[in-house]
């Protein structure tokens, strides 16, 4: 792949910049967490790791037992913590963590490396990026992501991508926050959050993903809106770890005024 590609608001980003360091995120994950069931009165930076924990969770339900013959690909892992625990709680076959910046692949065989050493067969993180994933034609079972789609520059190329690398029946589960339609939501959403404004986040439409997704040849495509687990508890949380005004208090109100949602969409490889 060449390294060209990683646009510099990412580079950034994950680079010098390692997100996974910032007061929103906790434990060495970088995703807004899935609070359904956590205590929200005064949440601890443990519960902030729980919920980025059960989001990865919730991903990893999504694929069908028995799962020890799955074969798996993770596009966006970061620091490779979500793949790591789907090998150790979901006893995947073989999870392969891909991300496009070396920075993050870095991080993760370091951060890893007992895991690595436990698993050196079944466990593995590589170079990549979503719209040139480093596998053969129909070679995996599963692919998923986990807060990293809103990266993507567009999402027809994942979509083929995907397409391309799972087997007939093969399964994709995707979760992250998408945008309503239209150029209203996309100049709103600039004013109110800087990741939208400097083009670290990119506003993808729900229905822009799951036409791709369908045009690639994926069939049984669904979408969960699960904002209301998203939302109010990182924002609980957020109260007690950055100032009013951080960029990250902005998706809360985002939400509430149906400019973006978070969802966890899931389609069949026909
Ligand atoms: C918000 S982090 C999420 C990391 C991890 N999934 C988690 O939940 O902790 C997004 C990750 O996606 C990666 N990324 C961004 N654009 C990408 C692309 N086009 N292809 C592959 N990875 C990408 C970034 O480098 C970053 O590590």
């Amino acid at each position: 792949m060449d390294h060209n590609r990683i646009p510099p608001t990412v580079r950034q980003t994950y680079g010098a910049g390692d997100l996974s360091k910032a007061a929103s995120f906790a434990g060495g994950f970088i995703n807004f967490g899935d609070w359904q069931g956590i205590d929200l009165t005064a949440p601890t930076p443990e519960d902030r790791i729980h919920s980025q924990e059960q989001l990865y969770r919730r991903v990893l339900r999504a694929f069908p037992e028995p799962r020890d013959r799955l074969r798996l690909a993770e596009v966006g892992s970061g620091r490779g913590l979500g793949a790591a625990l789907a090998l150790r709680e979901f006893r995947f076959a073989a999870v392969t963590g891909v991300d496009i910046h070396p920075d993050q692949v870095e991080r993760a065989r370091a951060v890893n490396a007992k895991a690595l050493a436990t698993y050196p067969d079944r466990l593995a993180y590589t170079i990549g990026a979503a719209d040139e994933l480093p596998f053969s034609d129909a070679s995996l079972d599963g692919v998923y992501s986990v807060e990293a789609a809103q990266h993507f520059r567009e999402l027809t190329g994942f979509a083929r991508e995907s397409a391309r690398v799972l087997r007939p029946g093969g399964r994709l589960v995707v979760t992250t926050f998408f945008t309503a339609p239209g150029p209203d939501a996309a100049e709103r959403l600039a004013i109110l959050l800087a990741s939208f404004a400097d083009g670290l986040d990119v506003p993808h439409p729900l229905d822009t993903f799951t036409t791709a997704l369908t045009r690639s040849g994926f069939t049984d495509v669904t979408s969960e809106s699960i904002g209301t687990h998203v939302w109010p508890g990182l924002d609980r949380y957020l109260t007690d770890t950055v100032p009013s005004a951080h960029w990250t208090r902005h998706f809360l109100p985002a939400w509430r005024d149906g400019l973006l949602d978070y969802h966890v969409v899931t389609a069949t490889r026909g």
